[in-house]
């Protein structure tokens, strides 16, 4: 299965994600994302899914606008039903190739690209991380979640699904150096988190 048609499948259970792994609010990835947002920033939610970092970002801070884009049409239908029950207004959801923007260049104070490069092959990855660029104001960050599996027992046992369920780039992806990864694109790592099963990283451009 393609990364993107397993989500026909997996729209409608995916935010038990959540559920399972990111309950414990303060080690949540979602809320170390939510507290690298200023007030008035403009944000754009990559591959938002089901606009979970959207939404949250949307209702903690009134003055954020927020394009979340997706390519699939049940993951949109998902977050533009919650929105629609939140009565949100400064938050939007759109069909878009992530790998071909619709955005005018340097729009963007912030960019989330969260559970996203690990299923993909790195030419598309990297395609990606191009177009976020582009769209990047100069001094605007891209923060980035990713998988980290735990050395804990527990947390490895309740995350051997999520190994399993993930498509082939994943077992690579994980064991990157992502310093590396990252400055072939002229990013710099600005922070690196641990949170529950992730880390969130800040990336800016170098100077
Ligand atoms: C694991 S989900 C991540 C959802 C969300 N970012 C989160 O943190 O929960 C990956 C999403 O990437 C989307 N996707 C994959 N390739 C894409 C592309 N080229 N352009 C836009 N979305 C894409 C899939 O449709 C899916 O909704």
């Amino acid at each position: 299965m393609s990364s993107l048609s397993i989500y026909k499948v997996l729209y409608s259970v995916y935010d038990l994600l959540d559920v399972v792994y990111f309950r414990d609010h303060d080690k949540s990835p979602r809320t170390a994302v939510l507290k690298k947002i200023k007030d008035d920033d403009r944000v754009l939610d990559l591959c938002t899914g089901t606009g979970t970092n959207a939404l949250s970002i949307a209702k903690a801070k009134p003055l954020t606008k927020i394009a979340g884009i997706d390519l699939s049409k049940d993951m949109l239908k998902v977050a533009k039903d919650k929105m629609k029950r939140s009565g949100l207004k400064n938050v939007k959801f759109y069909l878009m190739d992530a790998t071909k923007l619709k955005f005018k260049d340097s729009c963007f104070d912030k960019i989330l690209i969260s559970l996203i490069l690990h299923e993909m092959e790195e030419e598309l990855a990297d395609q990606i991380i191009m177009e976020a660029m582009r769209v990047l104001k100069d001094d605007g960050k891209i923060i980035i979640t990713e998988w980290e599996p735990s050395d804990e027992l527990s947390k490895k046992i309740l995350f051997s699904p999520i190994g399993f369920l993930e498509p082939k780039p994943y077992k690579s992806f994980v064991k990157k150096d992502l310093y590396s990864y990252f400055e072939k694109f002229g990013l710099e790592i600005e922070k690196y988190e641990h949170c529950d099963y992730t880390k969130v990283i800040v990336l800016t451009k170098k100077k």
